[in-house]
């Protein structure tokens, strides 16, 4: 060995020794933030900021920008749609213990329903005590469809297009979309297909483009118009519509959940529930809709185009002519295997993501910089969320962890103020416990009941309010 590769070796036992350090760095970091996910969930709004902080997930800045309502100037509202009178405010929050691929990831949520961010940071427990959450993503391509409603003459159609298909990728690359190109993606290929409706026969023409960590609309889009021209002259043919599609099955990303030492009662009603929404279209429809309540609020919270993945995932839930569940549990060997595969067209770049202050900080708190990534983190938690929901549904029912929740806002909407708010809460969980329903209407009354005969009690100043609500509102219970 010379000295020069002696050296060689030596610098690479030292790029070794730093990634191996680097590596247990990563390790160390990783353990100490699934530490902080312990209690998250009963800290106050101000040691939540601290705790994602101390995780790395939120700036200073960012914690200052969050309290203060967050983003505020209408001119980015001006930039984006048009007509803008104001801003409609949607909750943020975050979901807890989640670990995707062996790695702690804060999922940020954006969403208005009670107890979805509960249901799943609960259920990221749940799985992270049993098993594990591993995703997959494929090579992603998105869609643009170019019509030809009446087509002349399919096959010359055909050849046209095998003749001219990689000049019309090449031109595309370099005119229309050089710097896609540059970044590893661009134009791919061209497919023909042809379409029969109504004794109609229809050409359509799939163009196939690697958009990089763009979601890719407006580049698809404009591909497709590109290619317009040069179809019709050199066949002969009308175009009719040049469009993206939102059936997205080109870019894949799945997850698969293996939980071991349940009770096997358990995973059984799981797996039966779970076949009852893969065979009945019903049923199908809710328990997609609470896979979309994890997926499209991760969607919201990181500026992407919600709709477009909601329309992909329901279309691609159809896709072998009945429409079924997205998601499939089965035991297998005394284990629970769940899976998911959905089409996620998703960006991190372009759009909202980069230019809506919200969007940045929960990308970054997400620790993610990749659309494929973006892709798979959506899929992990719509699958927990389906977990989290048919666990449920298989045990104590929707109503018990939902209404919990709910009390809060029927509370809320009840008028309850300062120590009423607690005492009214009370009485709803006992309501909920013995009768199994609650609604607006007791929280009214309840409240109504303290209101009026608080104003018959003499000595008002040395009673012991919470105690006199308390034995007051146990009558209350009887009669409700
Ligand atoms: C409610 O938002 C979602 C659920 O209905 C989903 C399901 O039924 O699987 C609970």
């Amino acid at each position: 060995m010379t000295m020069d590769t002696l050296q060689e070796a030596l610098k690479g036992v030292d790029a070794l020794d730093s990634d191996v350090a680097e590596e247990s760095t990563q390790t160390e970091l990783d353990s100490e933030k699934i530490k902080l996910f312990s209690g998250f969930s009963k800290l106050t709004r101000n040691q939540r900021y601290n705790r994602l902080v101390q995780m790395g997930g939120l700036s200073k800045e960012d914690v200052r920008y969050l309290r203060s309502g967050a983003i505020k100037s209408l001119d980015l509202a001006d930039k984006l749609i048009e007509n803008v009178v104001g801003y409609f405010q949607m909750p943020l929050g975050v979901a807890t213990n989640f670990i995707i691929d062996g790695k702690p990831v804060i999922i940020p949520m954006a969403v208005e329903e009670t107890s979805i961010i509960a249901a799943a940071s609960k259920t990221a427990r749940f799985v992270s005590e049993h098993g594990s959450i591993q995703t997959f993503s494929q090579e992603r391509q998105s869609i643009g469809q170019i019509q030809i409603h009446s087509v002349k003459d399919f096959s010359k159609l055909e050849q046209v297009i095998q003749k001219n298909k990689q000049k019309w990728i090449q031109d595309v690359n370099t005119q229309v979309i050089p710097s896609m190109l540059a970044r590893g993606g661009g134009m791919q290929s061209l497919q023909l297909r042809k379409i029969e409706y109504e004794g109609q026969e229809m050409a359509v023409i799939h163009v196939l483009v690697d958009t990089c960590n763009a979601m890719g609309a407006n580049i698809v889009n404009q591909v497709c118009e590109y290619l317009k021209h040069p179809i019709e002259s050199t066949s002969g043919e009308d175009v009719s519509i040049c469009i993206l599609s939102n059936l997205a099955d080109q870019c894949l990303a799945s997850t698969r959940i293996v939980l071991k030492n349940l009770d096997i009662t358990l995973m059984k009603k799981i797996e039966n529930a779970s076949k009852f929404a893969e065979a009945d279209p019903y049923r199908a429809a809710t328990s997609n809709k609470g896979v979309m309540n994890g997926i499209s609020a991760v969607l919201i919270a990181t500026g992407n185009d919600f709709r477009a993945v909601e329309s992909a995932v329901h279309a691609y839930s159809a896709r072998n002519g009945s429409y079924r569940s997205i998601t499939r549990w089965r035991v297998k060997d005394q284990e629970l295997h769940g899976m998911i595969e959905v089409p996620m067209m998703v960006g991190v770049v372009g759009g909202m993501t980069r230019i809506h202050p919200t969007a940045k900080i929960c990308m970054k708190m997400m620790g993610v910089d990749s659309a494929e990534g973006l892709a798979r983190i959506c899929s992990a938690v719509g699958l927990v969320q389906n977990l989290g929901a048919i666990r449920a549904l298989t045990t104590v029912g929707i109503i018990e962890g939902h209404m919990k929740l709910h009390i809060r806002n029927l509370t809320w909407d009840a008028g309850a103020k300062g120590w009423e708010f607690s005492v009214i809460q009370k009485h709803l969980e006992n309501l909920l416990k013995f009768r199994k329903r609650i609604t607006l209407t007791h929280a009214k009354q309840a409240l109504k009941l303290i209101r009026d005969r608080i104003k018959q009690v003499d000595d008002f100043k040395t009673l012991n309010k919470q105690k006199w609500a308390k034995d007051l509102l146990q009558e209350l219970l009887k009669e409700q």
